[in-house]
């Protein structure tokens, strides 16, 4: 158990990438100028409810796992990201990271999060979205979020009882991927764009559902060329 103040006076200036596994962290910890961090991993961290992220303003990928304490991140002005994952961030207060903007890869664990990172003013949604470790028995996609752009659409480790069932607001999706969401028993129509879906350690009854000729599921997905089912 590492206690981290003031992360600049530790690491070199050149810094460009910071994995943080299993430490307590300061408040001001991030608040420091590291003109060159490109990536910062957060991981199984303790640390006070508010962490001030001041200057990192060239960080492109921001990755946050398991984070029992955190509430706020403080001091962000809209800032652009590559990638960003917020994992099992149960206390994180969805307001403080609507200036997000995710470019590539959007990764949450909560509806919250993922409704207010989308449908900010002025914000894009990437072509990867997914949703991980999410307890929510149902996810509701926020109305005004305009899903054209997303490509792949991933649930992973979740415990709803059902997909979201407009998937069709996504026109453009060519991969859905599925894994280990033990409490979904079948799927919902699907939009006529997909190319592959996945289903990975699912449960026996999505499995029997996606049986042809006469799972429920079936026909829902036999146009789909890429079935990978296991
Ligand atoms: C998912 O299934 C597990 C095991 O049956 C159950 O304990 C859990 O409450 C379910 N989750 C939801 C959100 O329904
Ligand atoms: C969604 O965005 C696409 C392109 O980004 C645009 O062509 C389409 O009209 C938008 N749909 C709605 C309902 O705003």
């Amino acid at each position: 158990c590492l206690e981290l103040a003031r992360g600049a006076e530790c690491f070199p200036l050149s810094l460009g990438s910071l994995s943080i596994y299993n430490c307590v962290l300061a408040a001001d910890f991030l608040c420091t100028d590291w003109p060159q961090v490109n990536y910062i991993s957060i991981n199984n961290c303790r640390s006070p409810a508010s962490l001030s992220i001041g200057s990192l303003t060239s960080v492109r990928a921001l990755i946050l796992y398991h984070l029992p304490d955190l509430c706020t991140l403080e001091g962000l002005s809209t800032q652009e990201f590559d990638l960003v994952h917020l994992v099992d961030v149960p206390k994180l207060i969805p307001e403080c990271i609507s200036q997000f903007r995710v470019n590539h890869i959007l990764q949450v664990s909560s509806s919250a999060l993922l409704n207010n990172i989308l449908s900010a003013e002025g914000s894009t949604v990437p072509p990867f979205l997914s949703l991980d470790e999410c307890k929510e028995p149902f996810i509701s996609l926020d109305e005004s979020v305009n899903f054209t752009s997303v490509r792949t659409l991933s649930f992973r480790d979740c415990q709803m009882n059902s997909l979201p069932t407009n998937l069709k607001r996504f026109p453009n999706l060519n991969n859905l991927l599925i894994t280990c969401c033990c409490n979904i028993s079948c799927l919902p129509d699907l939009p006529s764009s997909l190319q592959q879906i996945c289903i990975w350690d699912c449960s026996e009854l999505l499995k029997e559902s996606c049986r042809a000729p006469d799972g429920e599921s079936w026909p829902k997905i036999a146009h789909i060329r890429w079935k990978n089912i296991r």
